[in-house]
């Protein structure tokens, strides 16, 4: 058995989780869970990076405590994954005792070895980027990343020999071509190894200056560098240096952003090379999510909320998207419109019209069984040729990181599959009464189908368990298969007179219509489904004369409780309060409310309030509101309602 360890960056807690920090996140658990499909013994670590200034500085602003401060963002995130369908087998924080035994642990150990000296330093600092730059680093004087005047500090502090192994490290990845992957970063790092301005790094702050990290284990009065702390929660989270886990699993793979490359590719080697522990295998670089074209930030108010992408599209959808439509490596643009049409395209159009098909076809011809086939024929076996390209294609691209084309590639199969039903066409054997071609055509069918599913358990893993069972397998818990390189090989596995499911409908057509009509500046579509049950539109048919509405229209009313645990002034509107409120749904969710009139904020944190969730999102002075807050109203008066006992958040109403 192969052990695969993947981590993902530590999410800095001073930010709530984005589609950013969710795309990464979703990449390392899809190839955990790709590896298990393989069989391999599979850790993957996700977590937080709760030191430095940035920390204090945010705490300091809301009036808390860092300690405070950062167990409730790093709860946030911990709260999310569970609902993006991430399994990360551990979770690390910077502020774990255990973390920090073992930063201090590591420091010594270069210490004693002479790599970690005290000296003068003055340097150019940025207090955005929390870290010094050289003179050459410089633009016009102005920090790179922030485009602002470094702050000159000069002080005493503590160095690392880094630049003792920068010739190494040249050579490491020269003579190692896949070590910093795709080839644009590997070919970014080695120029900045040739540049010559990385010199030794200074890791250490002055207590005078900041108190919030990891205390240096030879000098009381200054704390580590937070970058130093943070990189070594890949080894520390694994139990360095006797732990079992760390025995087992490194040196793995790491996954980044290409704005952490630098530390990734230049700090973190050099340590691991000082301490005389082996490197990573590979360093995975992806490009940025932009918005429209432009960065995501909270000032332009563009930021995507991964559990709105969710609840409006549904979890499978959202990771396939995120999976197929960036090129690792590259940017990609984010929009929901773009987001509809793939998954019109690829899923209702392509997977969902497949199942949807051959499932009634097997219902009428064959009584949800699968039959047995017969002879192939020439194009029967091009389409076991196909599935057996197709799948070894994507299995050896996946692996690689490169999503995109892996699914692509499954797609292949999934559209020739369509377009074998078009030229077999199955409802002409049926009425030509040719029910041994009819049967064969059929199985080749739904063995291929469940080949697919299989593979996509990686991204999709409720759909791909779902679509297994509409094919009348058990997949159970845990990973549907462990040996999908062996499914590649051969076209086995759906045993004749398995009962299959008479229909599937699980990705239906989103209707683009309806949605630029609903919001025609194409800002914030809300996903009406054409499934006529879940369609509001759909509704006027059941109608009563009086204006009654149906019990399925009231049931489609998604009603709960929930706690406030922010209110305050919206900021462009007087009359209006902004509520975050706690739904148990991971992260409060954020509902604007013409309450300021009859409530102070203060009276309604801590409140118990009923609120409908499915209402479409709506912008309302440049802010969005995820739902609606019910009241009582009485001569102009209104009075929020509240359950006649606390109940627990989240608790529907019906
Ligand atoms: N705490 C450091 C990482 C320390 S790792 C030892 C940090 N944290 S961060 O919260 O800023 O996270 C950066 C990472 O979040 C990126 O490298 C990437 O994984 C993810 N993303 C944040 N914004 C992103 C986009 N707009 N697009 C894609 N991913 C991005 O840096």
């Amino acid at each position: 058995m192969k052990n695969f360890y993947i981590t993902t960056p530590i999410y800095y807690v001073n930010a709530k989780p984005h589609l950013g920090h969710a795309y990464t996140t979703i990449v390392a658990d899809s190839l955990s869970r790709f590896h298990k499909t393989l069989g391999d013994n599979t850790m993957f670590l996700t977590g937080t990076d709760e030191h430095g200034d940035k920390i204090v500085k945010a705490a300091e602003k809301q009036g808390v405590s860092p300690k405070e401060f950062v167990d409730g963002i790093s709860g946030l995130f911990q709260q999310l994954w569970p609902h993006l369908g991430i399994e990360n087998d551990a979770f690390v924080r910077t502020t774990d005792e255990d973390h920090k035994a073992r930063v201090q642990r590591f420091l010594q150990q270069v210490y004693d070895a002479g790599d970690i000296y005290f000296g003068e330093f003055g340097g150019h600092y940025c207090y955005g980027c929390e870290r010094f730059y050289t003179e050459k680093e410089l633009e016009n004087g102005l920090c790179p990343q922030h485009l602002t005047k470094p702050e000159f500090i000069s002080e005493k502090n503590y160095f690392f020999r880094m630049s003792k192994y920068l010739p190494w490290l040249r050579e490491y990845i020269e003579s190692h071509p896949d070590f910093i992957r795709p080839e644009r970063y590997r070919n970014e790092v080695l120029s900045m190894l040739e540049s010559g301005a990385l010199e030794d790094l200074c890791i250490s702050r002055p207590k005078s200056r900041l108190t919030w990290g990891i205390e240096l284990p030879f000098d009381k009065d200054y704390v580590c560098y937070v970058w130093f702390d943070a990189l070594l929660n890949y080894i520390s989270a694994l139990g360095w240096p006797d732990g079992e886990k760390y025995k087992t699993f490194w040196p793995g793979e790491h996954l980044v952003a290409k704005d952490i490359l630098k530390p990734h590719a230049v700090f973190w080697p050099t340590m691991l090379k000082a301490a005389g522990l082996p490197v990573y295998q590979h360093l995975n670089v992806h490009g940025y999510w932009l918005v429209r074209d432009t960065k995501m930030s909270k000032s332009l108010g563009n930021v995507v909320e991964p559990l709105e992408m969710r609840q409006k599209y549904g979890l499978d959808a959202f990771r396939y998207f995120l999976l197929r439509e960036m090129h690792f490596g590259s940017d990609a643009s984010f929009s929901e419109e773009g987001m509809v049409s793939r998954i019109n395209a690829d899923l209702a159009n392509d997977l969902g019209n497949l199942f949807s098909r051959v499932l009634s076809m097997t219902a009428k011809y064959f009584e949800s069984r699968v039959p047995r086939p017969g002879e192939f024929s020439e194009d029967d076996k091009a389409i076991v040729e196909l599935c057996a390209t197709a799948m070894s294609n994507y299995i050896q691209l996946f692996g690689n990181t490169q999503f995109a084309q892996g699914l692509d590639s499954l797609w292949e199969l999934v559209r020739a599959l369509n377009k074998y039903v078009d030229s077999q066409a199955p409802w002409t054997l049926f009425k030509q009464g040719d029910t041994t071609r009819l049967g064969t055509v059929m199985y080749v069918l739904l063995s291929a189908m469940r080949k697919v599913a299989l593979c996509l358990w990686a991204v999709m893993p409720d759909a791909s368990r779902t679509l297994l069972e509409q094919l009348g397998q058990q997949p159970g818990e845990g990973p549907v298969t462990t040996s999908l390189e062996a499914e590649a090989g051969n076209f086995d596995g759906l045993q004749p007179g398995t009962e299959v499911a008479a229909s599937s409908n699980l990705f239906p057509r989103i209707d683009v219509k309806a949605l630029q009509q609903e919001d025609p500046a194409g800002k914030a579509p809300k996903a009406k489904k054409e499934k006529k049950q879940e369609s509001p539109k759909a509704a006027p048919a059941a109608e009563g004369r009086n204006g009654e509405i149906s019990f399925d229209q009231f049931k489609a009313v998604e009603m709960r409780a929930g706690t406030v645990v922010v209110a305050e002034k919206h900021p462009n509107a007087d009359r209006i309060l902004r509520l975050e409120i706690d739904f148990d749904e991971g992260q409060p969710r954020q509902i604007l409310s013409g309450l300021a009139d009859y409530y102070t904020p203060e009276e309604l944190v801590g409140k118990q309030v009923i609120a409908v969730l499915n209402l479409a999102p709506r912008k309302i002075r440049g802010l969005m509101s995820n739902g609606m807050v019910l009241t009582a109203e009485k001569d102009g008066k209104l009075s929020v309602l509240t359950p006649a006992a606390p109940v627990p958040n989240g608790s529907q109403i019906a």
